[in-house]
């Protein structure tokens, strides 16, 4: 059996997961938060005192599970909520997510998950990497300004101490490192909708999306049946 796929792509705080959200509900697809599975590969890695620069200090994915359920991320059987969201967590992820071995397993297990189940899937390299072949791909991106101001209302309604000046400077150095990292990097892929959510509010671009999957979907259902 196949199953679909919608890949949505971009920098930190353009607003990917809450649409990705938004969608995965509305089809009845799985949402897998492929920035999460990064995250907590980051929360394991530090409370296993590993090293976090060296890319052999990871061999622990090998027997680490991860599964989505309603959205949520659990690891080896536990659920990853705010664990992840921490400070400590977000300023090292960059680093982890730049390792090869890292990437490797995560893009293995993330490919897997979508051969299962029909998945909308955020991140940075699904369109290019993890889902090539993905029925839609979406770049979604938007101002540091704008970016760093939801993240910090973001931080606030989760009770996360947060401030905007400095989640600016971070954002703007994680882009850095994601954009230019050799292997896997943020980018659009050539075949990517690209749509700049500065000025949008989310649920109109989840409308927007979510009319050009269906209409992707209808298409590939009426060649199939060959009518
Ligand atoms: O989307 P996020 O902020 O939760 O992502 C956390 C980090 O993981 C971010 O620095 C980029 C990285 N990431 C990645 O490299 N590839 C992905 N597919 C998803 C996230």
């Amino acid at each position: 059996m196949t199953h679909y796929a919608l890949a949505i792509d971009g920098p930190a705080g353009a607003g990917k997961s809450s649409v990705a959200k938004m969608l995965a509900k509305r089809l009845g697809y799985t949402y897998i938060d492929t920035g999460a599975m990064y995250r907590a590969t980051t929360h394991k890695a530090l409370k296993l005192g590993k090293n976090i620069e060296d890319p052999q200090a990871f061999s622990f994915l090998d027997d680490t599970t991860m599964t989505f359920k309603n959205g949520v991320l659990y690891m080896d059987g536990q659920r990853m909520d705010d664990k992840i969201r921490s400070n400590e967590v977000s300023n090292n992820v960059s680093i982890v997510a730049s390792h090869i071995p890292v990437r490797n397993k995560l893009v293995e297990l993330q490919q897997q998950m979508a051969e299962n189940h029909d998945v909308v899937m955020d991140g940075r390299d699904i369109g290019t990497v993890v889902l090539p072949d993905a029925d839609l791909k979406i770049f979604l991106t938007a101002s540091v300004e704008e970016r760093a101001k939801r993240r910090h209302q973001e931080n606030v309604s989760m009770g996360i101490e947060s401030d905007l000046e400095q989640l600016k400077k971070e954002i703007a150095r994680r882009d850095g490192i994601d954009s230019s990292r050799k292997y896997n990097p943020l980018k659009k892929a050539e075949d990517a909708i690209y749509l700049d959510t500065s000025n949008l509010d989310m649920d109109s671009v989840a409308s927007t999306i979510y009319d050009l999957f269906i209409n992707v979907i209808n298409t590939k259902e009426s060649e199939e049946h060959g009518s």
